[in-house]
């Protein structure tokens, strides 16, 4: 049971990478709060639909679509646009995190994480705005990632594409503040999803962030679930540009 502001019946959500991991928690929350949930990743997601609505989604629709490729978005959000008429919400999570050393880092690996972490947002963002400006409406929430303030190797790319998200989401923000629109990110620490089990499949890096943290435990997808929920809820109109960290409390950041 959710409250009236709280509540996202009548509003039409997008979340991007919503076929596992963060992005199916996003979407399964929003699902139950009532929303119209469109959900796209670039790997099909057969069972998704029908879960969504059995959540309580007030409609459910899944698209297929690398949110990195200009003409596969231009696709996906016409769709949207051509059969809701708006989308309200915006949950631009789809990102990839390959580790490698910076030595051994070529350009089409940072041009790759920069074109599926930071690219896809600008294209989804770019083809739906005008549409949340006509409504005079719209929640923008953006995944960084808190590797933007540890000291980690083998991700120079990936924290500068995450670097990337929170400056875009401060700039977006300034510009679209007028038309009742905001936007923000939330940066997950190390979080259990099918990516960072298969990536660190003994535990051990697990156990050691939830060691360094105040909350000494795993973050797990639905520690980040309230915090999407409250920014792109009516509650939060009045914050946008911001950053806000969800990791257990590892990173300290005013
Ligand atoms: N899991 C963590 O520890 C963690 C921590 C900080 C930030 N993040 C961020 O959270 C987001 C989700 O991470 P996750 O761990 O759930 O990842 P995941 O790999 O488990 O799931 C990502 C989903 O996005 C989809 N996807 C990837 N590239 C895509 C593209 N180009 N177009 C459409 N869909 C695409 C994948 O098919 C997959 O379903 C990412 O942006 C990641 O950087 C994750």
């Amino acid at each position: 049971m959710h409250n009236d502001r709280q509540s996202k019946h009548g509003k039409v959500a997008l979340v991007t990478g919503a076929g596992r991991g963060l992005g199916l928690a996003f979407a399964e929350r929003l699902a139950a709060e009532g929303a119209t949930v469109i959900a796209a990743d670039k790997t099909p997601a057969p069972m998704l639909v029908a879960e969504l609505l059995a959540r309580g989604a007030s409609a459910a629709e899944f698209y297929a679509a690398d949110v990195s490729d200009e003409r596969q978005v231009k696709l996906l959000t016409e769709a949207i646009l051509e059969k809701f008429g708006r989308c309200d919400i915006i949950v631009n999570n789809a990102g990839i995190s390959p580790m490698k050393a910076f030595s051994e880092l070529s350009i089409q690996d940072w041009r790759q994480v920069m074109s599926v972490n930071v690219e896809s947002m600008f294209l989804v963002c770019h083809a739906l705005i005008p549409a949340m400006i006509g409504h005079k409406y719209g929640r923008i929430v953006n995944i960084a990632s808190n590797t933007l303030g540890l000291v980690i190797n083998g991700f120079t790319h990936y924290i500068a594409s995450k670097g990337a998200v929170v400056g875009f989401t401060r700039g977006l923000a300034s510009e679209v503040g007028i038309h009742g629109i905001t936007a923000n990110c939330i940066a997950p620490g190390l979080t259990r999803t099918p990516h960072t089990n298969a990536a660190f499949p003994d535990g051990d890096a697990f156990q050691h962030f939830a060691q360094a943290q105040a909350i000494k435990r795993p973050e797990l997808p639905e520690d980040l679930v309230g915090a999407m929920s409250f920014l792109t809820s009516d509650d939060s109109a009045f914050i946008t540009g911001q950053t806000l960290v969800v990791d257990g409390g590892l990173l300290r950041s005013l």
